[in-house]
């Protein structure tokens, strides 16, 4: 049998990790700032990870969600306390994509609506509604359009949205904090304290996309915690479980929950939640917010201080060095020649960085120095 063929990939086979380091069977050493499509927030294999989980995996790893599950409640009593969320209540799942599938089933359930707003350059996921509210129809089959209707309108565009809204008829309006597969364009502070307010007055539930800027990659838990604002559902994954597959919402207290309104047979399982306790845990003690904040700004200013580079987009550890031209050939070069991956976007000029937050800034010395030689050739 083959591998169905979906996926470009790069031709190396990475067989172990440690930190913000990954391997392949040759032992060719790889400075990871791409994280695995952002995945990676604690760094590869951290041991407090690695033995919490194991020490799970003797005891026991997976169990129904028909039991009484304690290490579920421990990881929502972390969650909520280290997000600031602690009177939201968390509904886990498995992936990135059923996070937003439930999110705006929530929101379809809580207002009897329909039609949701969404961006353009957005992207939700691939299941069935998160697809429809996902600006892009080449991903998008023909069972996934206009399943329920949706306005793509430009992100920052505050009249569009209110002409939108005022109609009463919106169950939703579903935004990332830092657009991520999109190129690292982000909703102002001030759009935000808008979508908040115009929800509130027009009964549409705010859902926040924090799939790959949430979890302190931003310098704070969320992405939309600098723009002072509270959405209703706050959907998340990726960094959630360092490469444990965990997604989950947040789900604000005016949001009734009743037996049999959402469900999961993996999602919340011992192994998930014992994975995500660990990075919870980690992000505390090692104080990964503020490495974040800190190194993302260092890395900023660096960056924006070479001639060619035309924007640095983006927060914290979420940044997006963008040029007057395609990335593609550095960022191979980046790869091949220099042994660093990086990440693409839709905009072709954005060279996307997501690395471990752990990362400190003379460790990404490499990538500016490989970077400034190839544009300077
Ligand atoms: C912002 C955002 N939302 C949703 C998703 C979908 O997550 P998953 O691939 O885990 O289903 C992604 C994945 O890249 C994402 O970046």
């Amino acid at each position: 049998m083959n591998l169905f063929d979906v996926y470009p990939r790069f031709n190396i086979n990475i067989t172990h990790a440690n930190g913000i380091h990954v391997y392949d069977e040759s032992n060719q050493e790889y400075l990871d700032l791409y994280g695995g499509h952002g995945v990676i927030s604690i760094g590869h294999t951290h041991p407090h990870y690695v033995k919490t989980i194991t020490d799970q995996l003797n005891k026991i790893g997976f169990y129904s969600n028909s039991i009484e599950m304690p290490i579920q409640e421990q990881l929502a009593q972390k969650l909520g306390e280290l997000s600031g969320y602690t009177d939201y209540d968390l509904f886990l799942s498995n992936s990135g994509a059923e996070a937003n599938e439930n999110a705006l089933k929530l929101a379809s359930f809580h207002t009897g609506k329909t039609k949701v707003v969404a961006f353009k350059n957005a992207f939700h996921g691939r299941t069935a509604a998160t697809l429809n509210v996902t600006d892009n129809p080449k991903i998008s089959a023909p069972i996934n359009q206009n399943n329920f209707p949706v306005e793509f309108l430009d992100l920052n565009d505050f009249d569009a949205l209110e002409n939108v809204l005022k109609a009463n008829d919106v169950a939703a309006v579903i935004v990332e904090g830092i657009q991520g597969v999109g190129g690292l364009d982000m909703p102002t502070d001030a759009f935000l304290q808008h979508i908040e307010k115009m929800c509130e007055q027009y009964g549409t539930v705010f859902i926040m996309d924090e799939i790959q800027c949430g979890y302190g990659r931003s310098g704070k838990f969320f992405a939309h915690q600098h723009a002072g604002v509270k959405p209703h559902l706050i959907s998340t994954a990726k960094g959630m479980g360092n490469g444990f597959p965990i997604g989950g919402v947040l789900i604000s207290p005016e949001i009734k929950p009743w037996a049999g309104m959402l469900g999961t047979t993996f999602g919340g399982n011992h192994l998930a939640c014992a994975a995500a306790l660990a990075v919870l845990e980690v992000i505390e003690s090692e104080k990964l917010m503020a490495n974040a904040a800190e190194v993302g700004q260092q890395l900023t200013e660096a960056w924006s201080a070479i001639p060619q580079v035309k924007t640095v987009k983006g927060k914290g550890l979420m940044l997006g060095v963008e040029l007057d031209f395609p990335i593609k050939d550095i960022r191979n070069k980046i790869l091949k020649e220099y042994h660093i991956f990086t990440g693409s976007a839709s905009n072709p000029n954005v060279l996307r960085i997501l690395p471990p937050l752990t990362i400190q800034f003379n460790d990404i010395e490499p990538f500016t120095n490989a970077l400034k030689e190839l544009l300077e050739a």
